[in-house]
């Protein structure tokens, strides 16, 4: 991965899924990098979302990169479906899976970037023995499950954290891993999150919650109003 501005990866649970490709192509056409895709089981997490299908569904809408949240467990025997259906990111909880090296190779050896997810309460050493296979740590600044949460003010600390090991490493190897931080995510606290060190945020509700349902245009001004926070705080 290129060194790059921020980016920003609107989560399509908050979308409208009785029209989710015009949804997916608007949000992009506002300015947004990724489309960040959630999938729940009820299982790992207690709520079902979408699958496979929906991320086939999508793909010709956006040449956007699908950046999947996978939530579920096991995880393995679903990460081909996910590269066949067009995913260009696949990130899982470490706690979902019996063997993490060996899941994020697996995801690597279907074409697609690799990542780790941790819960507020799960600590960041699960990265540490795996680095040379992430291509980007995405913390949770919410318990996963659902959107339209809050902020979880201790993952500040955890950001810095993180930044600190992925600094370190870039300095190793040359090599850049993204930090991602996801939930909660508003124009009046992104600039913060970014001080903390993330360079890539994902926000659902924030998003898709903005303007009128019939209004083409509606994601500009929010997508314009998260740059704007973010302007100022430098390239990462
Ligand atoms: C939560 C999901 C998030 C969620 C974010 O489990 O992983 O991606 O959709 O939604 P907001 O931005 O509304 O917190
Ligand atoms: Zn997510």
């Amino acid at each position: 991965m290129s060194r790059s501005d921020f980016i920003l990866a609107p989560s399509i649970l908050s979308a409208d899924f009785a029209r989710l490709g015009e949804e997916v192509s608007h949000v992009i056409a506002a300015g947004a990098d990724w489309v960040h895709f959630d999938v729940m089981d009820n299982h790992y997490v207690p709520n079902l979302t979408i699958g496979p299908l929906v991320c086939a569904a999508i793909r010709p809408c956006t040449h956007a990169p699908i950046d999947v949240h996978l939530m579920v467990e096991p995880v393995d025997c679903i990460v081909p479906d996910f590269a066949k259906a067009g995913a260009n990111i696949i990130t899982f909880h470490p706690e979902a899976s019996a063997h993490v090296n060996r899941t994020l190779a697996l995801i690597r050896e279907n074409g697609c970037q690799a990542g780790l997810v941790f819960n507020p309460a799960t600590p960041l050493a699960y990265m540490d023995y795996v680095m040379d296979k992430l291509d980007v740590v995405l913390l949770m600044s919410v318990n996963p499950g659902f959107g339209g949460q809050s902020f979880i003010p201790a993952t500040l600390r955890k950001l810095a954290e993180a930044r600190a090991k992925l600094d370190v490493y870039e300095r190793e190897t040359g090599r850049r891993i993204r930090l991602e931080v996801d939930g909660g995510i508003k124009p009046d606290n992104i600039a913060q999150i970014a001080r903390a060190g993330a360079d890539t945020f994902v926000a659902g509700s924030a998003i898709f919650g903005a303007g009128l349902a019939d209004d083409p245009n509606r994601y500009d001004s929010v997508i314009a109003a998260l740059r704007a926070q973010l302007s100022g705080h430098g390239k990462r």
